[in-house]
This record gives C-alpha cells, structure tokens and sequence, in this order.
C-alpha cells in the first residue's frame, strides 16, 4: 500500500499505471472506515486494476463545527484495515490546505435542483461542500470508476449531476447500503452513538421496512405518520424529515408511485442519521 498526502504525487502515481494499461477504481472516504466502505472497495477491486482511496474529511461539507470537531478521525485504523482488503490501494490522505489551498475562491456549483431538497434543505451548503471536494478529487483522480454508498442516496445523484457536468471520463456507481445485522445502515457516525441509543437506533430501519410493505396499502401520508410515531415512541430518537421522493430527480410525491424510495433523517441525542429505502 502506498500513503502519499501530495495531489502531484497520485496524479504521477495513478498516470504510470494508466500508462501500463491499468483501469482505475477510486473510492473517496472521510475515513472511519467500516464494512459499508469495504464493500465499497471490494466491489472497485472486482472491476479496476488499481484502487485510489481518498481519506479526508471535508471541512466545507459540514454545515455545523461541532458535527466537524467531533467526526470520527482514525488514519492508523484505518490504514491497518484497508491493508487487510486492499493491500495494493494508493491511499491518498491530504491536509486541508492540500485541498484548499489558502486565497483559493471556491466556485459555486449548479447542482440542477438537486440539493434543494431533503439533505440540501436542512443542512445548507453541504451539498456545494460535496460538489467542491469530489470535483477536486476527480481532478486528481483522472479518468475512473468512482463508487459510492446508497445510503447516501441524495449525495450519490449530486454527485453523478457534477461528474456528467464536469469530469465525462469518470463513471460513477452507486453501492447498496450496507447494514448491521440487526438493519441499523453502516455510517461512521454510528460509532458516535451511546450504547442506549445505538440499542435504539434500529427501530428506524424496522419502521421504514413497514413503511415499504404497508404504502401501497394505506398511502403515504397514513405510513409517514405511523413511521414518526413508531420512531419517537421510546421519546429518545426525533425524526427531522421522512418523505417519499423519485429516484430519478428526487422530487417529494404524496401519492403513491413506482420508482420511488423513502427517506429519513433520525437525531439520536446529537447524532444525525440518514437511512433511505426503495419502493419499488
Ligand atoms: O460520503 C462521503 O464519505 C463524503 O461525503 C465524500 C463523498 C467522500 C465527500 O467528502
């Protein structure tokens, strides 16, 4: 495994291997790295000759500094378990100032809509925060497969709206979420969590499953309420949003239709977590 910190450095690693014929995978991370990112990488492996890991955790994609301050960071572990899957990856761990240089103007970013709901809408700015930082990657990067989670469903179409815009030689693939075994989707924000909620937090899996085998039933707006009520009962998680959205542009529909997927956004004590599944 080589760790370079420098964008020169894997822009010259990454064009010898492409030069020797070598197709790239490249999984962008914020590091606390679990299974879901493993799958990640396992699944690059299987369809690239050579893995590019990004590790950083993106200043300008937090719309909150405490959120920022207290995100889980662990380069040695994490180094320790891609060694494990991805022995030969070039991991690319940057300081901030690597990738924003001081004086830089970032750009504003036409994000189609996009972001203007959901995730876009209760966390301001996070979505030109992650268009900022992959456009940046995928300059470094080069021409690749770049794969992300589903659970990050939302992030996945902006990022795909960015890379269609701005980097046409980067193929983007989305993942499905990985889960715990008792459903709760893997995030490295879960290991923020105190015992009693982390015992808690699976009920919202469980309620969104019922949502999915009840809405055709009942319709959206009877399942939203049913799924708040069977989420708040114990009184120590809090629904921020729940709706039903179109895969395609994630627009919010109130009657039931196919291609859509549920989303939802749960606070466990300060912990905010995104879980989202299809409908259809
Ligand atoms: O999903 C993440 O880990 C991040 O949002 C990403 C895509 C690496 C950008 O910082």
């Amino acid at each position: 495994m080589i760790v370079v910190s420098k964008k020169t450095e894997v822009h010259s690693l990454l064009e010898n291997k492409r030069q020797s014929g070598s197709k790239i995978g490249f999984v962008p991370t914020m590091g606390a790295l679990h299974d879901g990112h493993l799958s990640l990488m396992r699944e690059a492996l299987r369809v690239s000759d050579v893995l590019l890991v990004s590790i950083f955790v993106n200043p300008t994609q937090f719309n909150s500094s405490s959120d920022l301050e207290n995100y889980p960071r662990q380069l040695e572990n994490d180094l320790a378990l891609l060694e494990t899957v991805a022995p030969n990856a070039v991991v690319f761990a940057p300081e901030v100032t690597e990738m924003y240089p001081p004086n830089e103007t970032l750009r504003s970013y036409d994000l189609g809509g996009l972001d203007d709901v959901m995730e876009g809408a209760k966390r301001p700015g996070h979505f030109q925060g992650v268009a900022a930082i992959v456009d940046k990657l995928f300059q470094i990067s080069g021409p690749c497969k770049a794969f992300f989670g589903e659970k990050d469903f939302q992030q996945l179409a902006i990022i795909r709206h960015v890379a269609a815009q701005y980097h046409p030689h980067v193929d983007i693939y989305g993942v499905p979420t990985r889960r715990e075994s008792d459903g709760l989707a893997m995030s490295s924000r879960n290991m923020l969590l105190s015992p009693a909620l982390r015992a808690e937090a699976p009920i919202i899996y469980q309620s969104m499953l019922k949502f999915a085998r009840q809405v055709r039933h009942d319709g959206i707006e009877a399942c939203l309420k049913e799924f708040v009520a069977m989420v708040e009962k114990s009184g120590h998680l809090k629904v921020e949003y729940a709706e039903v959205a179109r895969s395609k542009d994630l627009k919010s529909v109130t009657d039931f239709e196919e291609n859509t997927r549920f989303f939802t956004a749960v606070f466990a004590g300060d912990v905010r977590l995104i879980d989202n599944v299809s409908l259809s």
